[in-house]
């Protein structure tokens, strides 16, 4: 009745993550016991894994995410061999998460899974889908007439978005800090139809021909020069900040916003979890129209080389880990 897990109990680096041997949860009454085929790393959990989560209690098992097949659901809701995903509402954060063999989260936050797709696809998409469909279509409103800016192209949630956005009907382009031809084909793989390189000035690069929407992934770091990327009466999403800096010095919304445009964010809680269409999205995955950027993939037994890949940027991808 024992479980491997990957468990946390001080702050520091990847190292800090433990593999370890513990008992298999029994489900509440309102809870699924999921034994966990696969999960996606997520920067939120490096971030508490480095100490930036100040309200996460250790030791914890991290992973806000994970994709499997149901063992036991007392409520009915779901029946055993059931292929599920679920992600968020505490998980990996108030309660043990996804970073294990087995993980009982709430029912009502796991969606049925119907897909015959390989367990490090579906492992790969849960987060990852819902951040970039809702910032699509809940906060930038994207339109299929709109021409939309990646910022932060080669992101698992920017290569995402781009495909979603590319058969939706738009024009898509991303941006990049990388020249190589490696990150041109990843980009395009994706649907990104013009690669903008990155040196913090592409505003500059742009000004001939805006864009109507513009995902911000980079963060703070690049968002004024963002806000400027776009036409009057567009909009910029904050999404991510895989530029690690939390806060604007000095920001001053009569200066920093152009006039007329739409500065709105984007964080995906559990019932925009529920509410993203993850088996119409798997279709077309299954349809090779939505290419599932996956960076590398792991074992669970090498979380800690799966952190240190994702803290050095090195999988050019969603991160999925494997359970078997
Ligand atoms: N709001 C939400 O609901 C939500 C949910 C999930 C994730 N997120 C956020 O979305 C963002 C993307 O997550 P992800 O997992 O998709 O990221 P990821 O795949 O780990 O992103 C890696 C890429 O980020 C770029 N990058 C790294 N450091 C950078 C820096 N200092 N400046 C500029 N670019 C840098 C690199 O691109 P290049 O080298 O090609 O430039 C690298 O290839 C994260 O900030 C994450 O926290 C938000």
């Amino acid at each position: 009745m024992s479980m491997k897990a990957v468990v946390i109990y001080e702050a520091g680096p990847p190292s800090v993550l433990k593999v370890e041997s513990r008992p298999i949860p029994t489900p509440a009454e309102d809870e699924v016991l999921i034994r966990v085929k696969a999960f996606g790393l997520n920067r939120s959990e490096m971030f508490t894994r480095q100490g930036h989560s100040p309200n996460v209690p250790f030791p914890r098992v991290l992973g806000i995410e994970a994709v499997g097949i149901v063992e036991k659901c007392p409520s009915g809701k779901f029946k055993p061999g059931d292929k599920v995903a679920s992600a968020m509402g505490g998980m990996g954060r108030d309660f043990d998460g996804g970073y294990a063999e087995y993980t009982s989260p709430k029912a009502k936050n796991t969606q049925l899974i119907e897909t015959n797709l390989d367990w490090s696809v579906i492992g790969a998409v849960p987060e990852m889908l819902q951040t970039s469909y809702g910032s699509l279509f809940k906060a930038l409103k994207l339109q299929p007439t709109d021409r939309l800016l990646v910022r932060g192209g080669t992101t698992s949630v920017g290569l995402a978005a781009a495909a979603i956005a590319k058969n939706y009907g738009c024009f898509v382009a991303g941006t990049t800090r990388q020249s190589s031809q490696a990150t041109a084909d990843l980009m395009h793989k994706s649907g990104i139809e013009q690669i903008i390189i990155d040196d913090g000035n592409v505003a500059e690069k742009v000004k001939d021909k805006k864009f109507d929407k513009l995902l911000e992934l980079v963060g703070t770091t690049t968002l004024r020069d963002s806000l400027k990327c776009v036409v009057g009466g567009g909009i910029v999403c904050m999404t991510g900040i895989v530029g690690n800096s939390w806060a604007l010095k000095d920001f001053s919304p009569m200066g920093d916003i152009p006039h007329t445009v739409c500065l709105t964010d984007y964080d995906g809680g559990p019932q925009e979890f529920m509410e993203t269409p993850l088996n119409d999205l798997l279709k077309q995955v299954e349809a090779g129209t939505l290419p599932v950027g996956i960076g590398k993939i792991f074992h669970i037994d090498q979380i800690v080389e799966a952190h240190e890949t994702q803290e050095k940027n090195l999988a050019r991808g969603k991160i999925v880990v494997l359970t078997e």
